[in-house]
């Protein structure tokens, strides 16, 4: 049977998951070939993914498993792995769709969204939650980085964040247990991050969004997990002006906002006010709150003013807002307020970005993302690119866990078998020459992570991430 070629671009959930699906479902003999920017594989499962949600991270050992499958002696597939090249950079895309049957485009979304006010870009102490999250979990890109190595971070009591997703709970979570062993000594967070987080005296962390508690963006098990912290003398806050059950005709709402809901109208209550249920769960320590977090609603940012000698954010400026009925933000400047912040993380959401090489190959990328039917890439006309896909956050946008990527992963792996049945043969099948390119394999990425695991296990953690691709490739070359 004549073998088939598809290469995968990004090593992410998405990128693992279109792999597993194709080598699980193929009926003719498959070559896989994931490449990576990075010299180590999983994306955000390692680079995004709290560090104290270990469990999470789980898919690696699936991932790490399919590859064990296919490398076994009694498989008919064959894997490669070829981390630290970037395609795009490295490789020229449209040399790769070239050599291969097909090729998937599934390299995430790693810019950030932006809320295109003064300040934002040039004043100290005002970080993307990309930015701050690759960070703290050692992503080489960022995690010696001098924007987080010289600030201040003693000089940090006020946190403001801007957003109410997942990922805003994060890094809320991280700040105001920033002194909490029990939660952070035992994870793979960097502990060069740890420690200077650990300096920052932090009180008030206050999460703004400019739409109203109906449109949190957080999910309940993470909201949960914030007002949890109580166990640690952290306080959550709502003000009543935006929690205000009364007016949301409850019984109509879906289940799992009736829960927020539950859940908030419990914890805003005095510990011995609420419900036995809620009573069972962890009782603040000795009820003295030291620190402080705040949903906070309605509210646009307008400008971020810094002190002019040192630089340092002093405050953001805002205004009130009101929705339409069709949930259009209407900012009301005549209405303005000043919060005063030493730390602004503004965690809009990740973006997508084109890859170089588009262009040449006239793929549409629209709105952040890549444009496509079912995984199947479109170009600018709207008509299907022969043999080139995408799946994960770059094709559908930089929303949903690992489980909706996982899902939409198989769908287009499935499309793909489809298209592999009735495509020709392609002739010549190969790799692009990887001469000049200092590229890892599997087996070297496995010798990374071992180490890592290694050095981990000395201080009784799941690993100690190298924080720069330079170390990485010492440990290769060892
Ligand atoms: C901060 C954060 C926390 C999260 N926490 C959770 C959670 O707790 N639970 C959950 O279920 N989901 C979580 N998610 C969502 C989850 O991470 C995503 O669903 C998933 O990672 C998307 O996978 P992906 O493969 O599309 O993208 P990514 O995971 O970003 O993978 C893309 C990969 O492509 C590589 N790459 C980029 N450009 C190139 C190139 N040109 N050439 C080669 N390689 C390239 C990147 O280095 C990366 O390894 C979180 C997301 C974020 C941002
Ligand atoms: N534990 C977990 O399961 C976990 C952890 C982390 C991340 N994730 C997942 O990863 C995905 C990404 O999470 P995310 O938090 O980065 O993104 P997100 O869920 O899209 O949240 C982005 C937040 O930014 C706000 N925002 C965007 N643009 C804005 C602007 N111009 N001005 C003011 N506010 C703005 C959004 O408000 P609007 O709603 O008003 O647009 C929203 O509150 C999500 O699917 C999330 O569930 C999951």
């Amino acid at each position: 049977m004549v073998r088939k070629y598809v290469s995968i671009i990004g090593s992410g959930p998405s990128g693992f998951y279109t792999a597993h699906h194709l080598l699980q479902n193929v009926k003719v003999p498959l070559e896989v070939t994931i490449w990576e920017r990075l010299p180590v594989p999983f994306g955000l499962s390692r680079y995004g993914v709290a560090p104290d949600h270990p469990n999470v991270k789980n898919c690696e050992d699936t991932f790490t498993d399919t590859v064990k499958d296919v490398m076994g002696k009694d498989s008919i597939h064959k894997f490669n792995f070829i981390g630290n090249c970037e395609v795009g950079k490295d490789i020229e895309l449209s040399k790769l769709l070239s050599k291969q049957d097909a090729v998937v485009l599934s390299y995430g979304c790693a810019t950030d969204r932006k809320l295109g006010i003064p300040g934002e870009n040039d004043t100290t102490g005002v970080f993307t939650s990309r930015q701050f999250v690759n960070w703290y979990n050692g992503h080489p890109d960022f995690a010696l980085h001098p924007k987080f190595m010289d600030f201040d971070w003693k000089s940090v009591k006020n946190v403001g964040i801007i957003g109410n997703g997942n990922v805003a709970l994060d890094l809320a979570r991280l700040l105001l247990s920033n002194n909490v062993d029990s939660i952070w000594g035992r994870t793979d967070i960097s502990p060069i991050a740890l420690n200077k987080l650990r300096e920052a005296p932090i009180e008030n962390v206050k999460l703004i969004a400019r739409r109203d508690f109906p449109n949190s963006k957080f999910t309940n098990k993470e909201l949960r997990e914030m007002w949890l912290l109580e166990e640690y003398g952290v306080r959550g806050h709502i003000d009543s002006k935006f929690f205000t059950p009364e007016e949301w005709e409850m019984k109509e709402q879906v289940r799992s906002f009736r829960r927020c809901v539950d859940l908030c109208s419990e914890y805003v209550k005095p510990f011995e006010l609420r419900s036995a249920k809620y009573k069972k769960l962890p009782q603040p320590t000795n009820g003295i709150f030291t620190k402080n977090w705040e949903l906070d609603y309605l509210k646009t940012p307008l400008e971020i003013l810094k002190d002019e000698t040192t630089g340092y954010i002093k405050s953001l400026k805002l205004c009130n807002n009101t929705l339409t009925k069709a949930n259009k933000v209407i900012p009301h400047e005549e209405e303005t307020m000043s919060y005063e912040v030493d730390l602004l993380i503004t965690s809009l959401g990740y973006k997508g970005s084109a890859m170089a090489g588009f262009e040449e190959l006239g793929v549409q990328f629209d709105n952040a993302k890549v444009t496509n039917k079912q995984g199947r890439v479109l170009n600018t006309e709207g008509n299907e690119i022969p043999r080139l896909y995408t799946s994960g956050w770059i094709g559908r946008g930089a929303s949903g866990v690992i489980l909706a990527t996982m899902t939409n992963a198989f769908k287009v792996a499935d499309n793909i078998l489809k298209d592999l049945n009735v495509l020709p043969t392609r002739e010549g099948t190969s790799l692009p020459s990887l001469q000049n390119i200092r590229y890892t394999t599997w087996d070297d990425a496995q010798k990374i992570l071992k180490f890592e695991q290694e050095k981990g296990e000395q201080v009784s953690k799941p690993r100690e991430k190298l924080l720069t691709i330079e170390e990485m490739l010492q440990v290769v070359n060892k």
